[in-house]
């Protein structure tokens, strides 16, 4: 009886320490992820009513800046496109995105990146991305929002 009661002790403690380990792992995961990944997390930043989207606010005219060693994007999601259409950035600069609608819920993914925001009416999307491979990025929306949805896309030209 004492020799099982202390099989299961040993158990218990083998166990514990697995989980411990597991826990430590997905810690790690967590913290790398957030370092590396972090970044294109979207965040809310701020409101808009979506009568200022075409007029009267930072997106009536939709742009890439540099700004010192990095871009920020003012960009336009509307049925059925983006504006600007394409983008021309250069390798291994981070690029800020301000994204938001005059119209209805649209999307905006990047393909072969972890971009993917939803952009409601009424907020400004913001996404920021660094793009270390050069090559031509598609923009895609990624929420359904009318007849015109499978032909709502942009780009994004990273050069050397
Ligand atoms: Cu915009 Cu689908």
């Amino acid at each position: 009886m004492n020799g099982s009661h202390h099989a299961f002790e040993r158990y218990e403690a083998i166990w514990l320490r697995v989980v411990l380990v597991m826990i430590l792992v997905f810690l790690v995961l967590i913290a790398y992820t957030a370092l590396n990944y972090g970044q294109t997390i979207p965040r809310g930043a701020g409101r808009i009513r979506a009568g200022e989207v075409r007029a009267g606010s930072e997106f009536a005219n939709p742009r890439l800046e540099q700004v010192g060693n990095e871009y920020v994007a003012y960009v336009q999601a509307f049925a059925f496109g983006y504006a600007p259409g394409e983008m021309r950035v250069k390798r291994g600069r981070k690029v800020t995105f301000y994204v938001a609608s005059p119209d209805v819920v649209h999307g905006f993914m990047i393909e072969r990146t972890n971009v993917n925001v939803e952009v409601v009416p009424g907020y400004v999307s913001k996404v920021g991305y660094t793009f270390d491979r050069p090559g031509t990025y598609k923009i895609i929306c990624h929420q359904y929002c009318g007849l015109g949805h499978a032909k709502m896309l942009s780009r994004i030209v990273v050069e050397e």
